[in-house]
């Protein structure tokens, strides 16, 4: 009897999962991934590389422990309101989750607050690439005076220098320089912590091996095919599905329509200048991208099935629907990173 009735709610189901539009009946017959599809994702994607070296500044464990207590430390701003774990919480996927954010005065910026987990890996760093690597990126907020505010270099510099455990981490994270205590050194420590960051997904693992192609759902299944046809492949795609170009915010419209931002950022163009590099921003990293909402370089747009519908429109030129759009943003929900519970614990000077 009891067979019966779920034998009839099946086909109950299945029947009225069928009728309506053809595209409702489309995703009906959503199946998991083939070992075809597998190959082709393997081949258009990457998993995430164990390692983000930086020839320049080589990892060591002191110099990735003190890069961690500078991360958390708000000696670095100027009322010590604040420290880089602020507007990167990392118990919160590297985020703030706010549309942007309060600085050392409670002023707000004018971008949203990207994550650094796997920012290493990007080929810039920042919205608009203003710096090339995280090393150099790390020094950038101290200094600026909406963020940190910390007045000059010398003055971060002496407050380290007060805090007698520093200096001896200094000196023990790097061992062949005389005055350790830099402010180049400062970001090469909270850089090398950086390179630390790097956690796989559920997608790495299913990419990892073709027997593990039944790791995705069936939603998950159709939304990478979604994904595909919608073209987001063009851009956001290698292992760390975007982080590797610039491309022009709003090829089919000007992105403010869609987003309602206020602003009308030209992103690359206020580094380089240059008209050609107006309205280019860096292709933003899809990894974790179901957890750092809200979206684009503004945090214009609060939920990211919108944020999947307007790239569409506007990058692709697709009119996409409600449900491929929910389709893709569960495809997206397997890029989010595992991350161990210690790493997001406040480290302690010892
Ligand atoms: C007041 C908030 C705030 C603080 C404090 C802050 N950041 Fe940021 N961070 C941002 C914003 C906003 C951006 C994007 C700005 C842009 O692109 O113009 C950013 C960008 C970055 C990026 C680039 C990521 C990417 O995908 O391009 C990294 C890495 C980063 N911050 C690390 C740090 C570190 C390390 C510190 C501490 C030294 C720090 N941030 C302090 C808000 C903050
Ligand atoms: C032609 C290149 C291009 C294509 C195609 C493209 N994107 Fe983007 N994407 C970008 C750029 C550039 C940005 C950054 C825009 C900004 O905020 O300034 C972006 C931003 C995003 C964001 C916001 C991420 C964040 O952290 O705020 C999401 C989500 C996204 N894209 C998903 C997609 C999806 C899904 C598709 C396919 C439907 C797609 N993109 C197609 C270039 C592209």
């Amino acid at each position: 009897m009891k067979k019966a009735v779920i034998y009839i709610s099946v086909i109950a189901f299945a029947l009225t999962s069928c009728s309506g539009d053809g595209k409702k009946s489309e995703s009906a017959k959503a199946e998991k991934v083939t070992k075809e599809e597998w190959k082709v994702a393997s081949s258009m994607f990457g998993v995430l590389p164990k390692t983000a070296p930086n020839p320049e500044n080589p990892l060591n464990d002191t110099k990735i422990e003190l890069g961690k207590l500078l991360y958390f430390d708000t000696r670095l701003s100027n009322e010590g309101n604040i420290s880089c774990n602020s507007c990167h919480d990392l118990a919160t996927f590297g985020v703030d989750n706010k549309t942007t954010s309060p600085g050392d005065t409670g002023e707000f910026g004018e971008r949203n607050s990207p994550t650094v987990y796997n920012a290493a890996l990007q080929f810039t760093q920042f919205w608009d690439g203003r710096a090339k690597d995280v090393e150099e990126q790390a020094i950038g907020p101290i200094l600026n005076p909406i963020e940190h505010a910390m007045p000059h270099e010398k003055a971060v510099i002496d407050r380290l220098q007060e805090v007698a455990e520093y200096a001896k981490l200094f000196k023990k994270a790097f061992p062949d320089q005389k005055n350790p205590v830099t402010y180049q050194n400062v970001g090469n420590a909270i850089g090398a912590f950086e390179r630390t960051l790097l956690f796989p997904s559920r997608f790495d693992r299913f990419l990892a091996q073709e027997s593990n192609a039944y790791l995705l759902s069936a939603k998950e299944a159709q939304g990478l095919r979604d994904y595909q046809e919608a073209g987001c492949v063009t851009c956001h795609s290698g292992n760390m599905f975007g982080g590797n170009m610039y491309q022009k915010f709003g090829l089919y419209g000007d992105y403010w329509n869609l987003t309602g931002s206020k602003k009308h950022d030209e992103g690359r163009k206020d580094v380089t200048g240059k008209e050609a590099d107006k309205y280019l921003f860096k292709v933003p990293t899809l990894r974790n991208v179901t957890k750092t909402a809200p979206y684009f370089h503004d945090g214009s747009v609060a939920k990211l099935e919108d944020a999947v519908k307007i790239m569409a429109k506007l990058q692709s030129n697709k009119d996409i629907t409600d449900e491929q759009a929910s389709n893709i943003t569960a495809f997206l929900g397997t890029l989010t990173s595992k991350i161990p519970a210690e790493i997001t614990k406040a480290p302690v000077l010892p």
